[in-house]
């Protein structure tokens, strides 16, 4: 499942000197000036999260447009303030918060379709996946009918190169548009990216859109493959209950859920964060859970997993932010 987690980089020397906890409230009032979207400062990121586990940013901002990503990239490189790209489905934030600005693409929500035969999708990439399947469909385009459940954003889905066993995000991806770290957009094609299991090789920046190269299909067909997709998963994982999608990425040729079920771990609970008793590679939040019960949860799984098989599992989620 995807996120959009894009740390756009400082100069390397600043970097060298800068630690996160040393920024200033007045460079982070140069980054954000004159955004016409929103500036909120000691925002709490848990509503932002579909875990809804995660500490405070030094500040939030949610940019009206592209051109306002691009004003402020350009401000806090040079400024000096890191900007984290938050999509908030397949992160783990610690309790500490992120320091910084947190970026939310969640106003790029620009959907169209392109091309000479109307079968590219232009996505934001703050269009939610749900939302792009339900405009693939209506448009009868077939592509992504792999992706029905997923409830990330089309950052995100392209960043961290989402798939199931169906199909990955760049089976479609026709080209991305990026805003580089001097605040420049810049088009690179799929071709250009190297991508491999739940990982696009995307150029410093950040990801503001994509565009998808879907194929012609009767409306009819698209829906019912998207439904019956949808209801597998509905089936197999806990989709009511707030999770940040699969923990572990698959070992190859195995399953992550089906080693922690071997290993008896389905249902163990620290706190308020629980390894689903549907699908072992879910930790679902059951109300309270702080980062630090669900991260004893991974440490644990890894342990036993690795004694029982010898199999490190590797995570899928980011775990970011400070403890
Ligand atoms: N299984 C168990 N016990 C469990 C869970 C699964 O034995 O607790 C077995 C199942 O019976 C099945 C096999 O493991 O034979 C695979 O399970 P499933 O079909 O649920 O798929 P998955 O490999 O666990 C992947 C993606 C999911 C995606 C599903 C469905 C990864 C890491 N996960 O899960 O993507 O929804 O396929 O296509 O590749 C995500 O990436 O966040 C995500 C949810």
């Amino acid at each position: 499942m995807p996120v959009n987690t894009l740390m756009t980089r400082l100069p390397d020397n600043a970097r060298s000197h800068l630690k996160p906890s040393m920024i200033k409230h007045h460079d982070l009032i140069t980054a954000v000036r004159e955004i016409r979207g929103t500036v909120t400062f000691d925002a709490s990121l848990r509503e932002l999260t579909t875990l809804r586990i995660g500490g405070q940013a030094d500040a939030l901002v949610v940019p009206e447009d592209i051109e306002d990503v691009r004003r402020l990239v350009a401000q806090a490189y040079t400024a000096q303030v890191p900007l984290f790209v938050l999509g908030g489905t397949n992160v783990l934030i610690r309790d500490g918060g992120i320091r910084g600005i947190v970026v939310s693409l969640s106003k790029l929500t620009t959907i169209k379709v392109e091309g000479d035969e109307s079968t590219v999708v232009y996505a934001g990439a703050g269009v939610r996946m749900p939302t792009l399947l339900g405009f693939a469909g209506g448009q009868s385009l077939s592509g992504l009918e792999w992706a029905a459940g997923i409830p990330g954003t089309v950052g995100g889905a392209v960043v961290m190169n989402a798939g199931t066993h169906l199909g990955e995000m760049k089976d479609c991806l026709q080209a991305i548009q990026l805003v580089n770290s001097e605040g420049r957009m810049v088009v690179y094609p799929a071709s250009t990216l190297a991508f491999s299991y739940r990982k696009a090789n995307v150029p410093e920046g950040i990801v503001v859109g994509a565009w998808l190269q879907l194929t012609r299909s009767a409306q009819a067909k698209v829906e019912s493959a998207t439904k019956s997709y949808l209801q597998y998963r509905k089936n197999t994982q806990p989709l009511t209950q707030p999770n940040a999608g699969s923990v572990f990425k698959n070992p190859p040729k195995m399953s992550a859920g089906q080693l922690i079920e071997e290993a008896g771990l389905k249902g163990l609970r620290i706190g308020d964060a629980q390894i689903s008793s549907k699908h072992g590679n879910f930790i679902v939040n059951l109300g309270n859970a702080r980062a630090m019960d669900a991260i004893l949860l991974i440490k644990k799984i890894q342990q036993d997993v690795f004694h029982r098989t010898g199999i490190m599992l590797e995570l899928e989620w980011k775990i970011v932010g400070e403890g």
